[in-house]
């Protein structure tokens, strides 16, 4: 078992859960922490044990963002070459759905880890922004792309440009996230649906997720091309006749993964 010192890892019943676990820089997004996360994430998506993945931070923070004071005296050069950025792509390869569990502050580096997981749990307090302009810069792992799909050109753009940040109520609003609850019971809350994935059909999961993702990076023609080929291919599973046959005979299905 890998032991982490930025993050904590635990399974409930099939959901995986990864917390960041800096709570004096408020979840501040280092290098070393993003390569415990990924590496812990990429376990859970290798692990049979585990459906569904939670990924949090704590009630006060969900990350503040990337660590300022790790980049502030940063050269272009160091920036690329330390690959700190590279880092969030191996979430595009995780297979199994990744749930953000959001409270407190999500902002920066923060609320694009939030964006590139595939929904958004949150609780009353969550706060989502992209304050980088305050800093003299850009967002730089998908704020400007990621949030423009998400809630449209009008609030990003004052989101980007202005460093507006958005309550929950308002990031549900603009469609930004899935669902709020009270902060005492957001986590649990998010648990409890990675758990009712988890106990879904996992290849069907596994293809659902991958071609609603396909849509952001698609034509509508070759993403409905891509979307019925993986359709097809369901009725190569076990679970496509056992689900239909459950159908049919008006009994529950036992998911078997193949
Ligand atoms: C490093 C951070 C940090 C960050 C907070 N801290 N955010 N350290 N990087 N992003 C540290 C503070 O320095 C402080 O440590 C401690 O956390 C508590 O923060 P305070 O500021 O004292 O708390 P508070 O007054 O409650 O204000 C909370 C806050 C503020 C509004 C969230 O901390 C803040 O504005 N943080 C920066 C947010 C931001 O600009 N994020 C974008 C970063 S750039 P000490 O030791 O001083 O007490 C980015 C680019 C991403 O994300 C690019 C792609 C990866």
């Amino acid at each position: 078992m890998t032991t982490y010192e930025n993050i904590l890892t635990r399974v409930e019943g099939r959901a995986g859960v990864a917390q960041l676990n800096r709570p004096r820089a408020l979840n501040a997004l280092n290098r070393e922490l993003m390569t415990e996360l990924m590496t812990a994430l990429e376990a859970f998506d290798a692990d049979p044990a585990v459906g569904c993945m939670v990924v949090a931070g704590n009630d006060r923070a969900f990350a503040a963002g990337a660590d300022i004071k790790a980049m502030a005296a940063a050269t272009p050069a160091q920036m690329m070459t330390g690959s700190f950025i590279d880092l969030w792509d191996r979430l595009h390869h995780i297979s199994k759905p990744v749930i953000a569990a959001v409270s407190g502050f999500a902002l920066g580096g923060g609320c694009e880890l939030a964006m590139a997981c595939d929904m958004i749990i949150a609780s009353e307090t969550a706060q989502f922004g992209q304050p980088e302009i305050n800093l003299g810069v850009i967002p730089g792992a998908g704020g400007t792309q990621r949030l423009t799909l998400a809630v449209g050109k009008a609030l990003a753009m004052e989101m980007v440009l202005n460093g507006r940040t958005l309550s929950a109520e308002e990031a549900l609003r603009a469609g930004l996230i899935n669902r709020v609850y009270p902060v005492e019971v957001y986590l649990e809350e998010a648990i409890r649906l990675a758990n009712a994935i988890a106990a879904r059909a996992p290849v069907a999961v596994r293809l659902a997720k991958e071609a609603v993702n396909a849509s952001f990076e698609m034509s509508l023609r070759a993403g409905l091309d891509h979307e019925r080929r993986l359709f097809y291919l369901l009725f190569s599973t076990d679970d496509q006749k056992e689900g239909m046959d459950a159908f049919i005979n008006k009994r529950p299905a036992h998911w078997r993964g193949q």
